[in-house]
Parts: C-alpha cells; sequence; structure tokens
C-alpha cells in the first residue's frame, strides 16, 4: 500500500513520475469534458482538521475529475467538537469504505499515524500537517516553476537542475518552506531561505539550503522567489514582528521585483495578505504565478490520486484519451 505523508520520501523518479502525469492530466482540464474514468467507484474523503481554501476544493475537483465519488468533512460542525478522536472518526470512515483519505492536521505527525495506525486500509495523502509538510503543495509549486523556466513540453522527464529557488518569510511555521526544500533540491534546484532571525527554525543548518536574513542580497540572483505567509496563529503575538517593520525588510514590491532577472517569476502558496509579505502590485503583475499555482494543484492533485489508487497498471499515456 501506498501512502504520500512527506516530500522527503520521494525519490527523484517518484518525483519525476508525478510531475509528468501531472503534465498528462493538465491536457484533461484543457478538454471540453473535463473527466476521466480512471477511479470510477472508489471514494475519496477530504478529512480537514484545519482551515483551507485551495487545498480542499482542489483535491475535490481532482477526485471529481477522476470520477471517483468524495466524501467533505470538516472538523469543524462534526463530533470532533464533542471529543470524538482521530481514531474514532477514522475508524467511522473505514466503515464507509474509504479507498483514500486526504487529511489536513493541525498536529505534525497525524497524516503518519492514520497511515500506519491500522485504522483503515486506503491510502493516505497529507494535505499539510502542522509545520511539518505540505507535500502536494510542494509538487505543484515544483510543477508550476518546472513549467515557467523549462517550459510545459522541454520538461518532460525533466527535472530543475541548477535552478536557484529562494523561499522568503516565515520558515518557522511553515510545512510548504520545509516539503519544498526537500522536493526543489532532489529535484537538483538550489535553496536559499530568507527570514528574520526569529522565524528561522532551530537545526536549519541541517536542511540542505542556505539561509540569508537579507531579502535584497538574493534578488538578482533568483530564478523564482517563494513568499510565505506570516502565520499569526502558530505565534505567541508577543512574538509578532510589526507589519510595518517586516514588510519593509521582508516583504515584496514593485521596486524589489524590479531587481529580479527578467525571466524570474515571484510564487506564493496562498493564502496572501496583501500589504504584509507582497504588494498588490506584485500580487496582481504578471510575474506572479499564484493563480497558475492554483490550477495547477488540480493537475498534481490528480496525478497523486492516479498514481496511488489506480494508476499504477495503466498505460499512462492512454489514460487522458479516455473522456467520458
Ligand atoms: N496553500 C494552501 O495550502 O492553501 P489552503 O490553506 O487554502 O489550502
Amino acid at each position: 500500500k501506498r501512502h504520500l505523508i512527506s516530500a522527503a520520501d520521494l525519490t527523484r523518479d517518484d518525483a519525476v513520475l508525478i510531475l509528468d502525469t501531472a503534465e498528462e492530466m493538465a491536457r484533461v482540464a484543457d478538454r471540453p469534458i473535463k473527466k476521466l474514468p480512471t477511479l470510477r467507484g472508489r471514494t475519496v474523503v477530504n478529512l480537514f482538521f484545519e482551515d483551507s481554501t485551495r487545498t480542499r476544493i482542489s483535491f475535490e475537483a481532482a477526485a471529481k475529475r477522476l470520477s471517483a465519488d468524495v466524501i467533505n468533512f470538516s472538523a469543524k460542525g462534526s463530533s470532533v467538537s464533542k471529543g470524538e478522536s482521530l481514531k474514532d472518526t477514522a475508524l467511522t470512515l473505514e466503515a464507509m469504505g474509504a479507498d483514500a483519505v486526504v487529511i489536513r492536521h493541525g498536529a505534525s505527525g497525524a497524516p503518519y499515524r492514520l497511515a500506519t495506525s491500522g485504522w483503515i486500509d486506503g491510502a493516505v495523502v497529507n494535505a499539510g500537517d502542522g509545520t511539518h509538510e505540505h507535500p502536494t503543495q510542494a509538487l505543484l509549486d515544483a510543477f508550476t516553476v518546472r513549467r515557467r523556466l523549462v517550459g510545459p513540453e522541454a520538461g518532460l522527464g525533466r527535472d530543475l537542475e541548477g535552478r536557484r529557488i529562494t523561499i522568503v518569510g516565515d520558515i518557522l511555521h511553515s510545512r510548504v518552506a520545509r516539503s519544498n526544500v526537500h522536493l526543489l533540491t532532489t529535484l537538483g534546484a538550489h535553496v536559499t531561505l530568507v527570514a528574520p532571525p526569529t522565524l528561522v527554525p532551530v537545526g536549519v543548518e541541517q536542511w540542505p539550503c542556505d539561509v540569508s536574513y537579507s531579502l535584497d542580497d538574493v534578488l538578482a540572483t533568483s530564478d523564482a522567489v517563494m513568499m510565505l505567509r506570516v502565520q499569526r496563529e502558530r505565534m505567541n503575538a508577543a512574538y509578532f514582528p510589526t507589519e510595518r517593520e517586516y514588510s519593509r525588510r521582508y516583504g515584496l514590491d514593485g521596486e524589489r521585483m524590479a531587481k529580479m532577472p527578467e525571466h524570474a517569476v515571484v510564487m506564493h502558496p496562498g493564502p496572501m495578505v496583501r500589504g504584509m509579505e507582497i504588494t498588490a502590485e506584485v500580487a496582481d503583475s504578471d510575474r506572479c504565478t499564484v493563480v497558475e499555482q492554483v490550477a495547477n494543484g488540480v493537475s498534481i492533485r490528480m496525478a497523486v490520486l492516479y498514481l496511488l489508487l489506480g494508476g499504477a497498471d495503466t498505460a499512462l499515456s492512454a489514460a487522458p484519451a479516455r473522456t467520458e
């Protein structure tokens, strides 16, 4: 049985297979009928214990485009508020016949616990756990940057060898940063993290990347600059940086963007806080890939569900031709 818990678990070949499968899936989205019969009769459960806009709806869209039945579970409004445990929630889903459980949880390690517990038989996909990992976000980010910097057709089978990706902001609380450092370096990119010293995790020197405290120093040598939201909800208010000071040193505005090479792109996983880490001018510019990232997220999640649930024995090249 296979699961997707961590980007750190993916080999280069695994990652390239997912990216290339997502390129095939993206062609389905361009068709008048955006649907494949591949997962007909399978059930995907979206199990969300934390809020989400993009991840939840794109897993739902991805599963539906593969013809799976989708059950959306949100902890808010469920019996979790009455004290029901993850185990009993999982056993309930198992009784409903879940073939895959896509889980977002505030506790780092919850998807791993679910995958190894024996409570459910289906595949487990991590949709973001605490400050640990968000592997499908990193995959869609790698897909987006590969398309922009290498090109969609030329990108097939390719990695990101030698590309320079800068990740800026609240690294300490960011599962997106951690997953991206693992995946982008596996794909051959060079990653630099930029953050105030208070928002850099302890032990970062063991991560396979560089760390800088100055955004201005790295802009001119970046092929992509990924901005992160400051996650107030995971912080003690006493440590929260003032918005003005943070934006002055670590925010991306038009003046800073002009220092980037002409080909370089601005990325953001969302949700953005306009005026804090990114100005509206940058967020709305042609160089910002945020909306593209969301669209690519559906293709990536289709690829992940297809490879985990149905695709291993199927000739991948034949699948997108079979519309219904
Ligand atoms: N990028 C991301 O995970 O967004 P959501 O929290 O809206 O899913």
